[in-house]
This record gives C-alpha cells, structure tokens and sequence, in this order.
C-alpha cells in the first residue's frame, strides 16, 4: 500500500471511529428503553449498540496499524495500548491509547457481564464513559495541519451536538414502560 492511501486511511479510519463512538454514546445515553419501540424491541436496541461498538473496533485496528505502518510519523506498536509509548506527540497519540483500552475493557467486561458481580461490570462500564470525550481530545489534538484541521472540527462539533441532545432529551423523557 503507498503511503498516501496508508495516511487516507489512518484519517477516515480516525474519523469514521469516531463518529461509531459518538453513536454508542448516544445510544447508552438515551438508554435501550427509552429508544425502544414496537418495530424496535429493547433487544435490537442492546444488539445494535453491540454490533456498532465493535465495528468501531474493527475501523480501530485499520486506524492503529495504518497509523503504525505509516511513515510519515513514528509511532511504535506499544502506543496502541500504552499511553506515552510513542516519541510522536506522546500526549495526544496515548489520549488514543487511554481510549482504546478503556473500549476494550468495555468490551471484554461486556461479554463477560453475566460472570461478573454486577457492581464491577457497572464500574467497568462507567469508566468506559471516560472513552469518548478521551477519544475526541486525541482526534482534535491529532486533526492534520496540513489538510485542514477545519473537517476534523467541524465533526468534533457535530458529534459534541449529537451527545448534548441526547443528554438533554433524557433529562426531558421520562423513561417507557418496557417494551
Ligand atoms: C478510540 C480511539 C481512537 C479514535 C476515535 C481516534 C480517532 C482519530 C482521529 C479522528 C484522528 C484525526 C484524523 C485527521 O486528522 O483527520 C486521529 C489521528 C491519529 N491517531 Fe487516532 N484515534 C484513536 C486511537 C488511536 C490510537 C490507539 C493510536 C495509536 C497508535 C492512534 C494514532 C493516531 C495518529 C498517529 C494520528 C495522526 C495521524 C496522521 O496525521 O497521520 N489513534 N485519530
């Protein structure tokens, strides 16, 4: 692969992640019961931020090995998961870091939700919280100078709106009897 498509690719990946993320956000935050309906039991609800969740993942592993593959900055492997691993803007890649392992710790508690005491699920899933306002700082700290930091702002801003309303529109709906 060349390295311009390797740098297209670790930017859409970084952004498309990004915009997933913001989805499971939104979705956890107007909680499965207050979205679900008739046509969308309470089930498909839980399945879709699932399925949305680890299709972030996969778009992750395409922006991580790009950004690792990539020439034109120098970040090793261990900055993946470890923060401060890399000599390239260590800060803003290890918010990736930080971010990444707190969506993998989501992950790995989820599926083990039914062995776990529910208090440590919980607390796992609550400091997955932390996740996307981490992510967002990495990706706007990381918005290429060069091509224009504008598009990467501009999708901050988009998904910042995205997460207030639905904050605000939880606070505003009291919750449905199950459906
Ligand atoms: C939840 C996790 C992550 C999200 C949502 C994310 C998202 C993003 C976004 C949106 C950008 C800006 C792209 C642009 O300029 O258009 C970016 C840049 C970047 N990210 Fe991530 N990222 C994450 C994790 C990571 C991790 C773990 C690493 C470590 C290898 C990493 C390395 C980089 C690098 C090196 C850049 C700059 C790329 C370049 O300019 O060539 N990211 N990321």
């Amino acid at each position: 692969m060349s390295e311009e498509a390797l740098w297209f690719a670790g930017r859409a990946t970084g952004l498309v992640s990004l915009v997933l993320l913001t989805a499971v956000v939104v979705l956890g935050v107007l909680g499965v019961r207050r979205v679900a309906s008739a046509r969308w039991p309470r089930f498909a609800v839980g399945d879709l931020r699932r399925d949305v969740s680890l299709l972030a993942v996969v778009f992750l592993l395409v922006h991580v090995g790009a950004a690792v593959a990539g020439e034109r900055v120098d970040v090793p492997v261990a900055a993946a998961l470890l923060p401060l691993a890399s000599e390239h803007r260590p800060v803003a890649v290890g918010l990736g870091a930080v971010a990444l392992d707190l969506l993998v710790a989501v992950l790995v508690t989820g599926a083990l939700r039914t062995r776990l005491p529910h208090r440590v699920w919980r607390a796992a899933h609550w400091a997955g919280c932390a996740l996307w306002p981490v992510a967002l700082a990495h990706a706007l700290l990381l918005a290429d100078v060069d091509s224009g930091v504008l598009p990467v702002v501009l999708l901050a801003v988009l998904c910042l709106a995205a997460v207030a309303l639905s904050v605000a529109w939880r606070v505003a709906v009291p919750k449905k009897a199950a459906v």
